[in-house]
C-alpha cells in the first residue's frame, strides 16, 4: 500500500528520493516523508497530504545528505497526519514501512515497559523501537534488524537508515514487495521497479522472508533463516517505465484512451489473427479435458473482470466456474476439487488478499494461473502459469485499461479452453476470434462519443445516488460502473442485475436518482428493455447506453442516451466499458474531484 525507497548515493539524495516517491504515489498519498544523514546525523522531514507538501518543505530547508530513505503513506494504523508520517525514528535509526505489523500492541507494551517512549499511533513505530532495543543490548545494525525481524508478525517491507552510518541501508521483505537496485549514482531500495527505473540499470527482487544489507560497494542478501544467498539480478529497461500524461489532463483519461491500443496489443499476444485461432503464449500446466472446475478469485475491478469471464468460460468451455472475492475466499475453507484450475486476477500482482487466495488454492492442489499486469510481481512469481495483460503501467488509481486487458485475456482463455476440451468447433473459434479482433476498433468508435458522454456525466454529477443495471456480462459491468462512480466522484452508486430490480430496488425509483441501463444487443436485450420500461413507468430518470436498436425498442423518455455501435458479440462488454469509465471520469472532473488519486484509496493494496 505504502511506497518505500532508499538510496546510498554519491550526490545529495533528497531530489532522487522525491522523484522515486512520485512514482510510488499511486500506492498511497496520505502523507510523505524522508530521512537523510546530514553530517552523519539522522534528519527527517515529513508532511501530511500529497507529496507536493513535502516538496514545499524541502524547498524551504533543503537536505544535502547522500544517503536516505523515503516513504509515501496509505494509512492503516493511526490518522494520516504529520506525526504518524514515516520515517519513524528511535534512538539511532529511522525506518520506513509498507504493510501491517500484526503484533504491534504486544511489542509496544513490552518495549514501553523497557522505557521506550512512543510518539505516534502507528504500528510501524514499534519496528524502530524493536531494532533500537537490540542495538541497546549490544547488537550491530545488521544483527539488530535480523533479530527484530524474528519478532515481527504480519506482512511488510521495511527500509532502515542508521545514525552515523553513511554507508549502510538495510531492507527487509515479508509479504510486501521490495527490490534492490544498482545504478551509476549508487545503490537503491524500492517497492517496485517503477520507483527505481530512473536510477538503476539492474535490480534484484527480495524473496519472501529476505533481508538485504546495502553498502555502496556490496549488496548482501539473506534468506529467512539468515543465510547469505544470491538473488538474480536483472536489467531494468528505463524506457518501458516512462510515466507521463501525454496530452491528457489526467493519467486516467490517457489510460482510457489507450485502450484500443493496449487491448489490441494484448489480443495480438494471444491470437493468431492470420489463421483466426487462439494461440496461447504459454503451455497449460494441466490437461484441459480433465479439468473439473475453474475457481476465480480477485478483488475490486479485477473481481468484476472475473465475474464477466464466468459467462464466457461456462458458455465457450462448458466448465463450471466458482468465483469469490479474495478477502472472503481465503478464509472460507472452500473445498477445491481434484483437477481444478484456480485463476487469480490482479493488475498489480501484489494484492494481499489475492495472493493469500493463490496460496490457499496452491496448498489445495489446484493448478494456478494468474492474469497480471506486472510480470515481476509476487502473484506472477508464485503461479504455475502467468497470462500477462499488456496494458503497460497503470498510474490512475482507478483501474481502466488493466480491466479491459484482463477481459481480453479471459476471452482468449475461454475460447482456448473450449477448443482444448473439444466443445468449440474450428468454425466457432474463427467466428469468436473475428469478434475479438474487431473489439479494439469498436472501442475507438466508443471513444469518439466522449463529448456526448461528458454531457450525460454532468447530469449524473448532480445526483446523490445512482443505479446501474445490466444483464449477462453487462451485469458485472454495471457493478464496475457503480464502483467507478463511487470511487471517483464519491456519489453513492449501486450495480444491479436488471432482472433483480423488481425484487426490491424498484422501490428507490424517483426522478432524483439516475438509472443507467447497459443494453448491449444480445439475447437478453428484450428483457433489459422491459426492465427499463418498468423504471420509465415509475417516473425514473433513465440513461441508456446501447445501440440505436435498443433506443428504438425502449420507446421511453430518456434523460440521456449514449449510442454505441451495433455489436453482435458476447465480447461487447469490452466496448461498453469505455462509456462506463468515461462517465465516471467526467462526472468526477466536473465535480472537481481528484480523479487520479481519489481520497482514501491506494493503487496497490498489500494489506488485508
Ligand atoms: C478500482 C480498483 C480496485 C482494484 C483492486 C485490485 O478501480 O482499481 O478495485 O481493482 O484493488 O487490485 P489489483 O488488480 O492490483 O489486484
Amino acid at each position: 500500500m505504502c511506497g518505500i525507497v532508499g538510496i546510498l548515493g554519491r550526490e545529495p539524495v533528497a531530489p532522487s528520493l522525491i522523484e522515486a516517491l512520485k512514482r510510488l504515489e499511486y500506492r498511497g498519498y496520505d502523507s510523505a516523508g524522508l530521512a537523510t544523514l546530514e553530517q552523519g546525523r539522522l534528519t527527517r522531514v515529513r508532511a501530511s497530504g500529497k507529496l507536493r507538501n513535502l516538496e514545499e518543505k524541502l524547498a524551504a530547508s533543503p537536505l544535502s545528505g547522500t544517503s536516505g530513505i523515503g516513504h509515501t503513506r496509505w494509512a492503516t494504523h493511526g490518522r494520516p497526519n504529520e506525526t504518524n508520517a514515516h520515517p519513524h525514528i528511535s534512538d539511532k535509526l529511522a525506518v520506513v514501512h509498507n504493510g501491517i505489523i500484526e503484533n504491534f500492541r504486544e511489542l509496544r507494551e513490552e518495549l514501553a515497559a523497557k522505557g521506550h517512549v512512543f510518539a505516534t499511533e502507528t504500528d510501524s513505530e514499534v519496528v524502530a523501537h524493536l531494532v533500537a532495543e537490540q542495538i541497546r543490548e549490544g547488537a550491530g545494525p545488521a544483527a539488530a534488524v535480523a533479530r527484530a525481524l524474528t519478532r515481527l508478525k504480519g506482512a511488510f517491507a521495511l527500509a532502515f537508515l542508521f545514525d552515523g552510518e553513511a554507508d549502510l541501508l538495510i531492507g527487509a521483505r515479508r509479504g510486501a514487495p521490495l527490490a534492490a537496485g544498482w545504478g551509476e549514482g549508487g545503490v537503491y531500495l524500492g517497492s517496485d521497479a517503477l520507483a527505481l527505473a530512473p536510477f538503476a540499470h539492474t535490480i534484484a527482487y527480495l524473496e519472501e522472508g529476505d533481508h538485504v544489507v546495502l553498502t555502496r560497494e556490496r549488496v548482501t542478501f539473506h534468506d529467512a533463516a539468515g543465510h547469505e544467498v544470491e538473488r538474480r539480478r536483472q536489467p531494468l529497461q528505463a524506457g518501458s517505465f516512462l510515466v507521463d500524461k501525454g496530452n491528457f489532463r489526467h493519467f486516467m483519461a490517457k489510460e482510457i484512451h489507450e485502450q484500443p491500443e493496449v487491448v489490441g496489443r494484448t489480443l495480438s499476444h494471444y491470437l493468431d489473427l492470420a489463421s483466426g485461432t487462439v494461440r496461447l503464449p504459454f503451455e497449460l500446466s494441466f490437461d484441459a479435458k480433465k479439468l473439473s472446475r475453474v475457481t476465480i478469485s480477485a478483488c475490486g475491478t479485477a473481481f468484476y473482470a472475473g465475474l464477466i469471464a464466468r459467462y464466457w468460460i461456462e458458455r465457450y468451455a462448458r466448465l463450471a466456474v466458482e468465483i469469490d472475492i479474495a478477502s472472503e475466499f481465503r478464509y472460507r475453507e472452500a473445498p477445491l476439487p481434484n483437477d481444478g484450475l484456480t485463476i487469480l486476477v490482479s493488475q498489480s500482482g501484489e494484492t494481499a488478499d489475492t495472493l493469500a487466495a493463490l496460496r490457499y488454492a496452491k496448498t489445495h492442489g489446484q493448478h494456478i494461473l494468474s492474469i497480471v499486469n506486472v510480470e515481476t510481481s509476487t502473484i506472477a512469481r508464485e503461479s504455475d502459469t502467468v497470462a500477462l495483460t499488456l496494458a503497460g503501467p497503470e498510474i490512475g488509481v482507478a483501474s481502466t485499461k488493466a480491466f479491459t486487458c484482463q477481459l481480453a485475456v479471459f476471452a482468449c482463455l475461454a475460447v482456448a479452453l473450449g477448443r482444448a476440451r473439444g466443445v468449440l468447433s474450428e468454425a466457432e473459434e474463427k467466428a469468436l476470434v473475428a469478434e475479438l479482433a474487431a473489439t479494439p476498433g469498436l472501442m475507438a468508435d466508443a471513444l469518439a462519443h466522449e463529448a456526448r458522454i461528458e454531457l450525460v456525466a454532468r447530469d449524473v454529477a448532480r445526483a446523490s445516488s445512482v443505479l446501474y443495471l445490466g444483464r449477462g456480462p453487462a451485469y458485472p459491468l454495471a457493478l464496475e460502473g457503480a464502483l467507478k462512480l463511487k470511487e471517483l466522484s464519491y456519489i453513492h452508486a449501486e450495480g444491479y442485475a436488471a432482472g433483480e430490480l423488481k425484487h426490491g430496488p424498484i422501490a428507490l425509483i424517483d426522478y432524483a436518482m439516475p438509472v443507467i441501463v447497459l443494453a448491449p444487443p444480445d439475447a437478453t436485450l428484450e428483457k433489459t428493455v422491459s426492465n427499463l420500461q418498468e423504471v420509465a413507468a415509475r417516473g425514473g430518470h433513465l440513461i441508456l447506453i446501447g445501440s440505436r436498436a435498443a433506443r428504438e425498442a425502449a420507446a421511453a423518455d430518456l434523460a440521456g442516451f449514449v449510442e454505441l455501435p451495433d455489436i453482435a458479440s458476447a465480447f461487447a462488454v469490452l466496448v461498453y466499458a469505455v462509456p462506463v469509465q468515461l462517465l465516471a471520469y467526467h462526472a468526477a472532473v466536473f465535480m472537481g474531484k481528484d480523479v487520479d488519486q481519489p481520497r482514501n484509496l491506494a493503487k496497490s493494496v498489500t494489506v488485508e
